[in-house]
This record gives structure tokens, sequence and C-alpha cells, in this order.
């Protein structure tokens, strides 16, 4: 495994084996991560992970300086599910000078987690096209776990008409159902065992809707003030339409809930699919 630092590098690396699939992640690599890996590694000659935070996909408020960097427990993981070449570039590489121009996501960026980060998804999209042209894959795997990033990424690649297959991942989940992510490392022991409340809610809601229940504010109302009964602060919960999550009529068939709710300091996010029977 070739741990690389410079783009110059990375370019001369990969100029020898240009079949190559990519998987972007910030670091703390867990179980999720390694799916995307075990995903990838089939499909190319060579598996690229790339580890950087991103600054500029956090707000000031926001835990870019606390956000966990376990550089070393990386590369072993990376190491033992057979990962080719990690790139990990540090801020100068990625921008050597201020970033004056930004990929500008649609009015996607401003709604749910747009919300609640405003430009949260600029950074995103920006850091993510300047990694795909350091890097060059034929593919790049992304989670699903972070729905509405995966709507936004597929749509810049589509619109952009970049030469990448994106292709997206299940959610890993803890045995209670709690969604892996490298923020659940912040929960204290009550809210950790509290966290699983957040899936259960939207199971809950897809189980309604199978039923046949129809009246999308009545269940968004009610999950969230389900889970404001047991301490969270719920930013939103929302049944949404997969294909470009714009609110879901009576008449959608394939629909997606989305969630983000606090629980202490924590925020957590999380989402269910759900495919309904068609008219
Ligand atoms: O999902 C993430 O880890 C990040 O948003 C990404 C895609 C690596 C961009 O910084």
């Amino acid at each position: 495994m070739d741990v690389i630092h410079s783009v110059a590098a990375l370019r001369e690396r990969l100029e020898r084996v240009p079949n190559n699939v990519f998987v972007p992640t910030m670091g703390n690599l867990h179980q999720g991560h390694i799916q995307l890996i075990d995903i990838a590694k089939p499909r190319a000659a060579c598996t690229v992970v790339s580890i950087f935070v991103n600054r500029l996909q956090f707000g000031p408020q926001e835990d870019f300086d606390r956000y966990p960097r376990t550089l070393e427990n990386d590369f072993e993981q990376c190491r033992s599910t057979g990962v080719d070449v990690v790139f990990v570039p540090d801020e100068r590489e990625i921008y050597p000078e201020p970033q004056t121009f930004v990929v500008e996501p649609s009015d996607l960026q401003h709604i749910l987690e747009g919300a609640a980060r405003p430009k949260h998804f600029r950074g995103v999209a920006t850091v993510v096209l300047k990694l795909f042209n350091m890097v060059r894959p034929h593919s790049a795997i992304f989670g699903k776990k972070d729905y509405q990033q995966y709507i936004v990424l597929r749509d810049m690649i589509r619109q952009f008409a970049l030469p990448i297959e994106i292709i997206p991942a299940e959610t890993v989940r803890a045995d209670d159902g709690l969604a892996l992510s490298s923020r659940n490392q912040y929960l204290s022991p009550p809210h950790r065992r509290e966290a699983p409340r957040l899936y259960q809610t939207l199971c809950q809601m897809r189980d309604e809707l199978l039923q046949g229940a129809r009246d999308m504010q009545r269940l968004e109302l009610e999950g969230m003030a389900g889970l404001a009964r047991n301490g969270w602060r719920p930013d939103y919960i929302a049944i949404r339409r997969q294909a470009d999550l714009q609110a879901g009529t009576p008449e959608d068939t394939h629909l997606v809930i989305v969630a983000a709710a606090r629980l202490g300091p924590t925020r957590l996010i999380d989402n269910i699919e759900i495919e309904l029977p068609g008219p």
C-alpha cells in the first residue's frame, strides 16, 4: 500500500494504473468505510482512498477542530482491507491558494442539511471535484448515510459530464440500528443508549406508510414529537422523493425519510428508503 501526500506523487503513481476506483473519506475509518472499500475493490485494478478533513464544508461553529483524526489506525485498516493507494494531502496541497472558484450546487444545497449547515454542500462538492481531478477515477463510492450528499454529488457528476460512475452504498448499522458515523463517538454512554431511537422512529414511519398512511405532515410531526419527548432536539424529519429530495406526495412511490436531530451536543443524521406500491 502506498501512502501519498502530494498531488504530483499521486499523479505519478496513478499513471501506471489508470484504472482506479475511488473512496473519498475524512478518515476515522469505521465499518461503514470498510464496506465502501469492499465495494470498490473488485471494480478496479487499483483502489484509492483519500483522507482529508475538508475545512470548506464545516461551518464556523462546527466540529472541524475536534473532528477525530486517527491516521495510524486508518492506515492499518486500509492495509488490512487491501487498499492500494491512500492519498493524505495536507490543507496546502488541496488549497494552495484561497479557493475563490467553488461548485455551487442547485437549490438542493439550501434545504434539509443545507438549511442547518449553510455552505456545507458547496464545500463538499468543491473538494470532491478537486479530488476527482487529482485521482481521475472511473468510479467513486459514497455511502447513502449522507443521502443528500450522495444526491448532490450524483447531480454534479451528471451535469458536468464527469466520466465517473457514482456507486451508492447502503448504510452500515450497529446491532441496535444506530447508523455508523465518526460522530457517534461524541455520544455519552446514556446518549449512546438513546441514539437508536432515531432509526426506530424512521422504521415506525416507514411501517405506517407501508400500511397505507399518506398524511406526510402528520407522520413527520409525530416522528419529531416522539424524539422531543425523549430529550432530542430534532432539526427535521422529512418524507421526500428519492430522486430530488422534494416533498413527497401521496402519489409518489420511491420515497426516503431523512432526519437530523441533536442528542446533547451531538447532531445525528439518518434516513430510510421506502418503496410504496404504485396506484
Ligand atoms: O462524506 C465525507 O466523508 C465527506 O463529505 C467527503 C465526501 C469525503 C468530502 O469531504
